[in-house]
């Protein structure tokens, strides 16, 4: 612990790796200092993290006690500068033709500080307090990795505790801003970014993730510009075309090379990411929640969360940032109870019956799908109330016993008796006008007063801020749950939420915490219970949900070819052991194209693999081919769920990935080609993640039965079905296998495994 005025006058926070810091508290007390770079005496405080494969990463930040904050440098390690020297390098004059002296970007670039771009903290009393000027309070660390600056402005009467972690493994920065209203009168907070991160200039490039219903995730490149790039959600949902992250790229960063950075807000909820490139060059990143006009207002006292900004930085490109994220997730956002438990194959009911609901049928299903392989049947909407077309009965959690007369539980114990786990669909957050519920509460729905709801998908949203409503919804789960004995849920949530009102106040940030605290709730009281974030396909798919849920619904789309572009985008933040892919009917009920048995298995596998479709509809063939293509997954998803993934840089129309055993000893790659091939070869297929120094057996492992078109190719002359292709790591990651001719539409599977 250190006095007020050790910390106030010297330099005592320059910090080396897992340092000590003052314990909170460490307080500065007299006037304010001028900005740190004038006084010439400023302290840094810095985290340090290992890092993927020995790509240390630091944080440092100029923390002096009575000076505004900001970041130093944020990125992989410069092992061999000071911070002081870092800080050097960085010094900037002020341009001609503006303020005497540069005015530095701070960690919420607050408009007191008389900085020209956006700020990232807008509060108010009233008109008033909203020139805010946030000094260094405090500096303190918790554990080994995480560092906590705390700064003031006595004069509006605000606190503003800024949360770094840097994950000691990933090196995976985590940041978080808390905004305390210390005054004696009520505060409005209008914006409140998670603390803003100086843009590196030579991160040119900004990609934002668009989309649509079944067809999620993507990527629209822009040059980075002066003035503002800004992606907002209102959507109510994480939502499908506005995913909350950015990828910033130099302009020849690749997936193994060049400067790159990948930024998340973890929320699921409206949301805002802004790049702000002022006149002078200089840029900024903000991430935080999308807040209605008055939704936050602080009574004395209290204090307003922004949501966690996740983000990766690495000097060799993207796919390194992918691998730190993926890792993170793993080892700190899932629950290591399911992250542990090998992900099981499943079947879901909805494009095998959709409304239709008979229970003699659903068994028969249930055989047919654990013939193949299946280890969780998960029963679709239409279940429960008046359910049997989207139009009615939403909200009625009760079993419709016209259907299932002794309840659910004899179809989940015929389930559990074939050896599978059983699954229900829930979409608790909403209603149809159309229910039992609706006609009993009209008033428990979200909505401003006198304006008309918009339909969508016939559904109104839940005002989950009132107490009674979560408890109803809460008694309904909890009951079924435990009478059919659940252990997996599909939470879906179908529609937009754009009048997002309870009573009259915006209730969004409110809703999507309690939507959280109800799933918490009954993860509490079934803690073997699993849940899947399922919003019509990927739109509710973020670190933030993912902190209650263990696995995303990617994309209602199950056209494997439309899935391989969806999955390879989605790789940028998920890992393949939460992002649902599942292997839909030969023909695809949204796009209409008719793929292969193989293709379809091959998508599926690269990623937490299940099924969805009729499997009386499909042939005794593809269903023998179905069942080795489970096998198959089974046998890899061990090291598809913990491996490094790489994404290959290859030609349209090809989409390969990789995943590699961590320590090297083997490699599973997938190549698709996608449509037809522009020359009359392929080209060779660089395999990445293997020691260069070992040797490797390369085998096709699918499909079963290949048809290469053509001449005798690799497949035959190197036995790629047999003992494999035996060379060394070096020579598959820098020259890559010559693929052979292959159909459009199709997709191959190599295996590489480490010669002892
Ligand atoms: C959404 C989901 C689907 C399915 C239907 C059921 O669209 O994304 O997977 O569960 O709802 O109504």
């Amino acid at each position: 612990m250190s006095s007020a005025g050790e910390t106030a006058s010297g330099k005592l926070d320059c910090m080396s790796d897992y340092e000590a810091m003052p314990e909170s508290g460490a307080a500065a007390t007299g006037h304010l200092h001028e900005c740190a770079t004038e006084r010439g005496d400023p302290s840094f405080a810095q985290l340090k993290s290992a890092g993927l494969d020995s790509r240390a990463v630091s944080l440092i930040v100029e923390a002096t006690i009575g000076a505004r904050p900001r970041i130093v440098h944020w990125g992989e390690s410069l092992p061999d500068s000071t911070p002081e020297e870092l800080s050097l390098l960085a010094f900037a004059q002020s341009p001609l033709g503006s303020a005497t002296r540069l005015i530095h970007g701070s960690l919420s670039n607050e408009p007191g500080t008389g900085i020209a771009t956006a700020p990232g903290l807008l509060v108010q009393r009233e008109g008033t307090a909203w020139t805010v000027d946030l000094r260094v309070h405090s500096v303190a660390k918790e554990g080994q990795a995480t560092l906590v600056i705390t700064c003031t402005d006595p004069r509006c009467g605000i606190t503003a505790t800024y949360r770094f972690t840097l994950c000691p493994v990933t090196g995976v920065l985590s940041a978080q801003t808390v905004v305390a209203n210390t005054g004696e009168s009520g505060l409005a907070v209008e914006w409140c970014a998670a603390p803003v991160l100086p843009v590196d200039r030579r991160l040119e490039q900004v990609t934002g993730f668009s989309g649509r219903w079944a067809g999620e995730f993507q990527q629209e490149t822009t040059e980075r510009f002066r003035g503002t790039y800004m992606r907002e959600n209102r959507a109510g949902r994480t939502s499908h075309d506005m995913f909350p992250a950015i990828l910033l790229s130099g302009p020849c960063t690749s997936e193994t090379h060049g400067p790159a950075s990948a930024v998340h807000l973890a929320w699921s909820g409206n949301a805002r990411l802004r790049i702000d490139t002022a006149q002078d060059g200089r840029a900024f990143l903000q991430a935080g929640e999308l807040l209605l006009p008055g939704e936050i207002a602080l009574q004395p006292g209290e204090s307003y969360a922004s949501p966690l900004l996740v983000a990766a930085m690495s000097e060799s490109g993207l796919g390194p940032t992918s691998q730190a994220l993926h890792a993170h997730v793993r080892r700190n956002i899932l629950d290591p109870r399911t992250n542990d438990k090998p992900r099981p194959v499943h079947y879901n009911t909805w494009e095998a019956v959709y409304f239709d609901h008979d229970e003699a049928r659903l068994k028969d299903l249930a055989n047919r799908a654990a013939e193949v392989g299946a280890e969780r049947f998960v029963l679709d909407d239409g279940w429960f109330g008046s359910r049997r077309s989207d139009a009615a009965g939403l909200g009625d959690w009760f079993v419709s016993k016209d259907i299932y007369p002794g309840g659910l539980r004899p179809l989940a114990d015929h389930v559990r008796s074939l050896g599978m786990e059983f699954g229900l669909w829930f979409e608790p957050e909403m209603v149809n006008p159309d229910s039992d519920l609706f006609r009993a509460h009209p008033d428990w729905v979200l909505g401003g007063e006198g304006i008309e709801h918009v339909p969508f998908r016939n559904q109104l949203t839940l005002d989950l801020t009132k107490p009674e409503v979560t408890d109803y919804l809460y008694r309904c789960i909890a009951d079924i749950v435990e009478e059919a004995q659940v252990d997996y849920i599909k939470w879906d949530m179908n529609r937009d939420t754009v009048h997002p009102a309870s009573g009259e106040r915006g209730a969004m940030h409110r809703q999507t915490h309690a939507v959280y605290a109800l799933i918490d709730a009954l993860r509490e009281r079934f803690p073997d219970l699993e849940i899947e974030s399922c919003a019509s396909g990927g739109a509710r798919a973020d670190y933030g949900v993912l902190q209650h849920t263990d696995r995303v619904w990617t994309s209602d789309n199950n056209d494997a070819l439309d899935r391989q572009a969806i999955q390879r985008s989605a790789s940028h933040f998920l890992p393949l052991s939460i992002m649902g892919s599942h292997v839909g009917p030969r023909r695809c009920h949204i796009t209409g194209r008719v793929l292969s048995m193989d293709m379809r298995v091959a998508s599926a596998i690269v990623g937490h693999m299940g099924m969805e479709l009729d499997l009386e509809d499909e042939t005794a063939e593809d269903r023998a081919t179905l069942a080795a293509g489970i096998a198959l997954y089974k046998q890899h998803r061990g090291l598809l769920h913990s491996g490094r993934f790489h994404r290959i840089a290859m030609p349209e129309p090809f989409n390969a990935v990789s995943v590699s055993a961590v320590n090297g000893d083997e490699t599973i790659v997938s190549c698709a080609m996608l449509g037809s091939l522009p020359t009359s070869l392929p080209p060779r297929l660089p395999i990445p993640g293997l020691t260069p120094d070992r040797r490797y057996r390369v085998k096709l492992v699918w499909p079963q039965a290949p048809e290469f078109p053509g001449t005798r190719s690799i497949y035959e002359e190197a036995d790629l079905a047999g003992e494999g292709l035996q060379v060394q790591g070096a020579a598959l990651g820098r020259l890559g296998i010559q693929l052979p001719l292959m159909h459009p539409a199709t997709c191959i599977l190599l295996h590489c495994k480490a010669e002892h």
